[in-house]
């Protein structure tokens, strides 16, 4: 079972800079979390207050029963190892290879030899469709790869909990959906709580089960997807529709004025800029490939979410239902591919004996058909040498060129 991660009352500021305060928010063991806010609101120093490269001044991180806050350098240690990183700038070794970036954390904290360490990174890195690319230099690959090269060093060590900061930065829309559905076959695979930093809103919409919002300094929700996704606040419908109108500006709060000037503009049909989708149809949740484990975590957090479905706000409790019943509707359609939804349509979630049930016969489910045939992408990438040797054809070019002027054949 994954690692629950609890948080309780974190404050942190650099110098007389706060960042944000009395931040409290569990990621529940083995399940997919997201953590959305705009640029500068602190998610990147909060990923990095999690694995304790940053102190807070105030509150706890308790991991696997270890307060990370105040426990000495050999436990911070230790419990690093149950994490597998992505920064959000990739922070790849500009001088190493992929290949050894990749085995870094490998040869640091595993005794492995080479052979088993080079199948590890091979495999990770065919993953992340880098396959080929063993040998190239951070500095040799597009933006996107050195993101899914980092995925991959993050993958290495079969991380408890993984911690994605903008997985899709930089990756182009169908890399990204493949990046979303890696995390959700992993997080089948080997129920690793997730952590996902982004401004993707589609992947916010669809891969995980718990999404928070970080604004002015403050944890502004942090609950079950449909919470956030149905959320009347201003702040959290301006964000998810991607609309200039409304609290969040470009750099600072915004004041009565312009909010009065926009109310007008908006008032008169111009457009904000924004999708006019509505977010509180809630799309189904990715599920895992043919050949991937149940989820585990899909078990567990429905039993979490209808345990605390009378606290939550009355148009998210509406959604969580209708996302059940539609969930269930989709395992009855087709109970050879959805494995996932199958246990949630048949799990008894009234009593723990029915629940615990549930997940024991998830360790063992799998979906009828075997992993080898699942279709991963592989990279195709040209080379210099390939641009070299294939020079660009030009007659064509050419020759309209010389009819423009009244030359041609
Ligand atoms: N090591 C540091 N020392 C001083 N200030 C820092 C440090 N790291 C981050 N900050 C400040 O903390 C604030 C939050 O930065 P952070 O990178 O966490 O934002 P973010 O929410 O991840 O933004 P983005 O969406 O653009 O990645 C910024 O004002 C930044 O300048
Ligand atoms: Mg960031």
């Amino acid at each position: 079972m994954g690692v629950e991660v609890k948080v309780e009352g974190l404050t942190k500021s650099f110098g007389s800079q706060n960042i944000w305060r009395d931040v409290s928010l569990t990621l529940p063991a083995g399940e997919v979390n997201a953590l959305l806010g705009p640029s500068g609101t602190g998610k990147s120093v909060f990923l990095k207050t999690l694995i304790g490269l940053l102190h807070p001044e105030q509150g706890s991180v308790v991991i696997d029963g270890t307060d990370i806050t105040e426990c000495s350098a050999k436990e911070l240690y230790e419990i690093r190892k149950l994490f597998g990183v992505l920064f959000q700038d990739g922070a790849l070794f500009g001088s190493m290879t992929l290949f050894d970036n990749i085995a870094f954390p490998l040869r640091e904290h595993t005794k492995k030899k080479e052979d088993e360490i080079r199948r590890i990174v091979l495999e990770k890195m065919e993953l992340v469709g880098l396959a080929g690319a063993e040998g190239k230099l951070p500095g040799e690959i597009s933006g996107g790869m050195r993101k899914r090269a980092g995925l991959a060093r993050a993958l290495v060590l079969n991380p408890e909990i993984i911690l994605c900061d903008e997985p899709d930065s930089g990756l182009d829309p169908v890399r990204t959906a493949y990046i979303s559905q890696l995390l959700i076959d992993i997080n089948a695979e080997i129920d690793a709580t997730i952590l996902i930093v982004t401004h993707n809103i589609n992947i916010a919409r669809t891969i995980p089960d718990n999404i928070g919002m970080l604004f002015r300094k403050e944890l502004v929700m942090f609950g079950p997807r449909e919470q956030l996704l149905t959320s009347e606040q201003p702040v959290v419908k301006q964000f998810l529709a991607g609309d200039r109108f409304g609290p969040i500006g470009m750099s600072e709060e915004k004041d009565e004025a312009i909010a009065a000037q926009e109310a007008a503009m908006q008032a008169a049909g111009i457009s904000g800029g924004g999708t006019q989708d509505d977010f509180s149809e809630i799309i189904p949740q990715v599920q895992p490939n043919p050949g991937v484990q149940v989820r585990k975590a899909a078990i567990r957090h429905r039993a979490n979410v209808l345990q605390m479905l009378p606290s939550l706000p009355p148009n998210a409790q509406a959604a969580i239902r209708a996302s059940i019943a539609e969930e269930d509707a989709r395992a009855a359609e087709s109970p050879e591919s959805v494995a996932t939804l199958v246990a949630l349509a048949n799990t008894d979630f009234s009593t723990t004996a029915g629940i615990d049930h549930a997940l024991a016969q998830a360790d063992t489910q799998v979906m009828d058909r075997p992993t080898d045939v699942v279709d991963r992408p592989t990279e195709v990438y040209a080379t210099a040498d390939d641009a070299q040797t294939q020079p660009i054809d030009t007659s064509a070019i050419e020759n309209a060129v010389k009819k423009s002027d009244g030359q041609g054949e």
